[in-house]
């Protein structure tokens, strides 16, 4: 019995000193996380709005752990809560407009995304109420003085420097804006290299408006193959195929967006932003669905229509037995198993995902200077 008793209490300290060991360095190496953007990775923001572009509603979040709807346009994770998880925090920072973002949870970061947002401001006015990339980054400097009164400047100053940030936006200007409609006002006022060339010029402003708050390390990603998404295969798709008018755009867009990262990183005379090629790694499993374990990469697991590509995904409509055999889960928005595949390149792809380097090489050379 007292036998008993002590080897119950030495393993009860044997795993003290473990969890204590297993706590520390966490503690020590997780950082703050930042996420600004679109739907594509919007964790709920749009909930605590008057929009229609959110996504609080079964059957979303039918494979998240609670299985119940969070705002994520997924049936799972989003792209956020796998790099959060890969970067070993233990939850992934709340949407910013979220009450329960308050005292320490600020420390682990906040996502400020908002689905329906484009690099534009006249991006998604239908959606009327969302929060636009100005207002996300303003959002972001309040959010450092919150932090402020918690933990002091200085220190809130290396949160910032230290931490990750990543940002998805551009896709919006494009179906939300430029393509909405035909003989859309910005179609009217610009040829397409034009008008891809007007996005680039502000995107580039985001940025340096990131910078200058102190983002240090900015994963900025692409937009996918728009024209292939099952909703453009549905409504535009020429012969069955992806609509070769958004995918025009996507062959526009996408390059010039790296190079004028690297633009900004030469100038800043540092690699502070990086660039994922969402575009190609979307395209491997557009191109060979099968070789990444999906059985369709045309066909939404939620939907209504050709392709389960048309109007929204909702509780009547038809819906997959199986989430992880679908690139799509909505006819925009990739599955969580489609998510961890493009998580998993952005940490570790090479030269041809990520550019100049990969997110885990972006991460071990913590060489920070301010
Ligand atoms: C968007 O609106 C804000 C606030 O009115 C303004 O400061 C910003 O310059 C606008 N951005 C663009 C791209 O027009
Ligand atoms: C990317 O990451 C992996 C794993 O960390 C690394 O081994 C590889 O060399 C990197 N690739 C490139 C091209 O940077």
């Amino acid at each position: 019995m007292s036998m008993a008793t002590g080897t119950s209490s030495s393993w009860m300290i044997f795993g003290l000193v473990l969890a204590m060991l297993s706590i520390a360095p966490l503690a020590a190496e997780a950082r703050a996380f930042f996420v600004f953007g679109d739907s594509l990775v919007d964790s709920g923001n749009n909930n605590y709005l008057a929009t229609t572009a959110r996504a609080d509603a079964p059957p979303y979040g039918i494979d998240y752990p609670t299985h119940l709807p969070t705002g994520r346009f997924s049936n799972g994770l989003n792209i956020p809560d796998i790099i959060s998880e890969q970067i070993g925090q233990t939850h992934p920072p709340l949407p910013y407009l979220n009450p329960e973002l308050i005292g320490q949870k600020l420390l682990v970061g906040a996502n400020f995304a908002s689905a329906g947002i484009g690099i534009l401001n006249d991006t998604g006015i239908q959606f009327i109420n969302i929060i636009r990339m100005f207002r996300q980054l303003n959002y972001f400097e309040e959010y450092q003085h919150r932090v402020s009164t918690i933990i002091g400047e200085e220190q809130t100053r290396q949160l910032v420097n230290k931490a990750l940030v990543l940002i998805t936006v551009g896709g919006n200007d494009f179906v939300n804006n430029y393509y909405l409609v035909p003989f859309s006002a910005r179609s009217r006022q610009f040829a397409l290299p034009d008008y891809v060339k007007y996005l680039i010029s502000e995107y580039r402003k985001l940025l340096m408006r990131l910078y200058e708050l102190g983002a240090r390390q900015v994963l900025v990603t692409g937009t996918g193959p728009m024209g292939c998404v099952p909703a453009e295969l549905a409504m535009r798709g020429t012969n069955g195929g992806c609509s070769a008018e958004l995918q025009r755009a996507a062959a526009l867009y996408n390059p010039q967006l790296v190079q004028m990262v690297q633009g900004l990183n030469r100038e800043i005379g540092q690699d502070i932003f990086i660039a994922a090629n969402t575009q190609q790694m979307h395209m491997d499993f557009i191109s060979d669905p099968q070789a990444y374990g999906f059985t369709t990469s045309k066909i939404a697991c939620c939907g209504q229509g050709p392709n389960n590509g048309l109007g929204l995904c909702t509780a009547l409509s038809n819906l997959c037995p199986d989430r992880d055999h679908y690139a799509f889960w909505d006819p925009f928005h990739p599955s969580e198993k489609a998510n961890r595949i493009i998580v998993q390149q952005i940490m570790s792809g090479t030269t041809q995902y990520m550019n100049p380097m990969n997110l885990s090489t972006l991460l071990a050379s913590d060489s920070i200077t301010n």
